[in-house]
């Protein structure tokens, strides 16, 4: 397999993300959300967005890339927005549908939780519909489901979960331990 990096975003990633935000949206929400609304999305526009993001603060955004510096995967965290429980929230965490499942997705979400802990963020939370089976993964990742809500999203109310880690830097420390190699 490629050598696959994890790195900061820059302001020449926006329209590869944009591309692969859009791309992965329709492969993730097919029959999920309105057909109509997936259709109708531009990456033009989210292009905007994500130089917007990354104009404000590259260090949020992380994207894996191969050794051709293709993007794979990318995903973006900050302050939390809605829940005063929780110190810090990961946004987005996408990885292009072919590089799934081969750890892409685990690097880029320890990536976004040690650039929250560097901010002085202990807790995280993470907003995931519930139709989308890409929830289990947070679980497999020990994130604990502590909250629902409906979004609406594309003109559809639909059930999103929280999944929450409560304490990132004991979380990420016990990462690091069960990634060392054990001693010769
Ligand atoms: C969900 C997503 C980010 C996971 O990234 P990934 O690179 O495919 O996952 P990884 O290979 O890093 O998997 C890490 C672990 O989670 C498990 N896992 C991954 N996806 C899973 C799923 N849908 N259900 C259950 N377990 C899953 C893997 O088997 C692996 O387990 P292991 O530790 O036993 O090896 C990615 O599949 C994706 O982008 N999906 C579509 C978009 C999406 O749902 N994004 C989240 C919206 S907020």
């Amino acid at each position: 397999m490629d050598e696959v990096t994890i790195r900061a975003g820059r302001p020449g990633d926006a329209r590869s993300i944009a591309r692969l935000d859009v791309e992965t949206w329709r492969a993730t929400y097919a029959g999920i959300l309105a057909g109509p609304f997936l259709v109708g999305l531009s990456a033009q526009r989210r292009e905007i967005g994500w130089a917007t993001v990354i104009d404000r603060e590259p260090r949020d955004v992380r994207v894996a890339v191969n050794e051709e510096g293709l993007i794979l995967g990318f995903g973006s965290c900050g302050r939390c927005r809605g829940e005063p429980e929780f110190a810090g929230e990961v946004f987005t965490l996408y990885v292009a549908p072919d590089w799934q499942n081969q750890g892409i997705g685990r690097r880029l979400l320890l990536a976004l939780f040690e650039r929250l802990v560097a901010q002085g963020c202990g807790s995280a939370i993470i907003w995931v519909l519930r139709d989308n089976p890409g929830r289990f993964f947070y679980q497999r990742l020990g994130g604990r489901e502590v909250q629902r809500k409906l979004f609406a999203v594309g003109g559809k109310k639909v059930e999103a979960s929280g999944y929450a880690w409560r304490d990132l830097p004991s979380f990420l420390a016990e990462k690091a331990d069960a990634d060392r190699p054990p001693e010769p």
